[in-house]
């Protein structure tokens, strides 16, 4: 496993992140029930194995079936030794007080008295949205707080955008990470011929850069599927050496139900001589 300073966080994470979406989701890119037993036995498995296998970076959020990710986390990880392992959960927006409750029901739920990285469930910001995070009595005040107070190490956010909005989290110093959503079929936040992109901006921040969906959610898969039903081509690993191989990416988050698939997914991750050259696949190939 490759590990890797988490920007200006001085910790350091293993580059494959387990992500704690699918664990707790319902139907979520594929039929799935969380509240079955052996969708728990097969979680827990998977979360054992990571451990195991050296993944250290746990990305989970109380909005993951209300609660079921980060209770599926808290059971395997929540009796773990402090620094072992780097474990980072969300808050959806909301206001000053509704972040400390937020914090509140997350560490009761993953068994600690202290989460590694808060971030902002971000989904899309609005230019309106991200000046109410950032002014006084807003979230990211009370993420201030919540890291004074020693209930949290680190702040940061979540984005699926590259907008404006994200640009201005990113550049208002507050924040010590960010998640953004970043693969081979949104490749807006890295464009490395202009340059420009929020991957870029981060980096210049010096911010932890956890980047998510690596195997793009399922969507590339469905859409070969689509357009060729015969084809049996296992898109994965190709997928995620996309996302390993961008070196602004610290973090590459893949959701994973099952001990199989974090077999599947350290074995890729440990496939360095897999990477590609990123700046070969953007050249334009255009003369003067
Ligand atoms: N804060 C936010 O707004 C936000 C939004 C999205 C994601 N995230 C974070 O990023 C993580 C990853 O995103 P995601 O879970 O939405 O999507 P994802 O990682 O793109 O997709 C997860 C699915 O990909 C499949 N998969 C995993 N490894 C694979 C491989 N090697 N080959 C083929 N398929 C593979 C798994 O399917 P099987 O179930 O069949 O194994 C899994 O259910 C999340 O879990 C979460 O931690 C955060």
């Amino acid at each position: 496993m490759e590990y890797v300073q988490f920007g200006k966080t001085g910790a350091t994470v293993s580059r494959l992140g387990f992500g704690g979406a699918a664990l707790g989701i319902k139907n979520y890119i594929r039929p799935y029930d969380p509240a079955a037993d052996e969708s728990r036995e097969s979680a827990h498995k998977a979360l054992e194995t990571a451990v195991e296998l050296g993944v250290t970076y746990f990305d989970t959020a109380p909005a993951y079936g209300d609660g079921i990710s980060e209770a599926i986390v808290g059971d395997v990880l929540g009796c773990l030794e402090p620094g072992r392992i780097f474990l980072a959960t969300t808050c959806v927006p909301t206001d000053y007080d509704g972040v400390m409750r937020s914090i509140e029901g997350s560490l009761k739920r993953l068994r600690r008295d202290y989460v590694d990285l808060l971030q902002i469930h971000g989904g899309t910001y609005t230019d309106e949205r991200a000046r109410k995070i950032l002014a006084p009595q807003g979230m990211a005040e009370a993420m201030e707080k919540a890291k004074a107070d020693g209930l949290v190490r680190f702040i940061g956010f979540t984005s699926e955008d590259n907008n404006r909005a994200t640009f201005d989290l990113i550049e208002c110093g507050c924040f010590d990470a960010v998640q953004l959503c970043y693969n081979f079929t949104f490749q807006h936040p890295y464009e490395p011929t202009r340059p420009f992109g929020s991957l870029l901006a981060a980096e210049k921040q010096g911010m932890g850069i956890a980047g998510m969906r690596a195997p793009t959610s399922g969507l590339f898969q469905r859409w070969m599927k689509m357009i060729r039903a015969d084809d049996d081509f296992d898109y994965g690993p190709a997928l995620l050496q996309f996302v390993f191989s961008n070196p602004l990416v610290d973090v590459v988050l893949v959701g994973m139900r099952s001990p199989e698939r974090v077999r599947q997914n350290v074995a890729i991750a440990n496939n360095v001589a897999g990477r590609i050259d990123l700046k070969l696949l953007h050249r334009r190939n255009v003369t003067e």
